[in-house]
């Protein structure tokens, strides 16, 4: 009977919705990936999740943790999530708004530690993310992890920026794909086909692999270049 109810309790866990850091941790290990970044890191909390639990060669972690670029007056087209006081971005993680002391705090912290409990394994780049891509090799990442400014046109132009950094056969993902970050969803959508995004709704994680990208641009060059059209 024990054995019974131990199935069935592994059965109803393995099936309870994991948290968005679980998830990308589980996503990780799925596709092997040795090389990751995350744009977007905070206080670290999924870095350490990262870097204990996955098998991660070097971890890549980019953050300007600059006051004014979690609390603005927005311009963002379209309905804000969440996080928005109406006409201003303020992403303070369910906290107090942190002042830029704390926020030199925190990166002096978290380099500090990483330093010390995983020597040569992380690169911090205390930078915009758009400033950040350009000192990345093209194709040198498994897997980048978008989750900086949650706004429509900044998704678009991680996406854009952050693309072109994942090898053949890597992982694109970003985080908050549900009804309070629209601009997520929005620009998520308009970039990735349905054929090729793939979302978890209850972790609210979207990712795409590098590899149905190119598979589905091929399928549309082809399409488009015949005049009988594709099936
Ligand atoms: C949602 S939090 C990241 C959470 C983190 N990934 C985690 O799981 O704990 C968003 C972060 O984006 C950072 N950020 C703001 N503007 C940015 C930019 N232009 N490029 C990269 N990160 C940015 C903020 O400083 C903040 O720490």
């Amino acid at each position: 009977m024990w054995t019974t109810l131990r199935t069935c309790f592994r059965g109803l866990t393995s099936r309870r919705p994991a948290t968005n850091r679980e998830f990308v941790v589980r996503l990780v290990r799925r596709h092997r990936c040795r090389r990751v970044a995350e744009v977007g890191v905070w206080k670290g909390d999924l870095s350490r999740m990262l870097l204990r639990r996955c098998a991660l060669e070097h971890l890549l972690l980019v953050d300007p943790l600059e006051r004014g670029r979690n609390l603005f007056v927005s311009h963002s087209r379209g309905p804000h999530p969440a996080m928005m006081e109406p006409g201003v971005y303020n992403c303070r993680m369910g906290e107090e708004t942190l002042t830029q002391a704390e926020l030199d705090d925190v990166y002096a912290g978290l380099v500090a530690e990483l330093d010390r409990d995983h020597p040569g394994r992380t690169t911090f780049l205390r930078l915009p993310s758009l400033d950040a891509a350009p000192l990345v090799a093209d194709g040198s990442l498994d897997l980048v992890f978008i989750d900086a400014v949650h706004l429509y046109e900044d998704v678009l132009a991680d996406i854009a920026a952050w693309l072109p950094k994942v090898a053949p056969g890597g992982v694109l993902a970003g985080d908050d794909y549900g009804p309070a970050f629209r601009g997520v969803i929005d620009a998520v959508d308009e970039v990735f086909p349905a054929e090729v995004r793939r979302v978890d709704p209850a972790a609210g994680v979207w990712h795409v692999r590098k590899n149905d990208i190119e598979g589905a641009k091929r399928r549309f060059m082809r399409c488009s270049g015949e005049s009988r059209g594709c099936s």
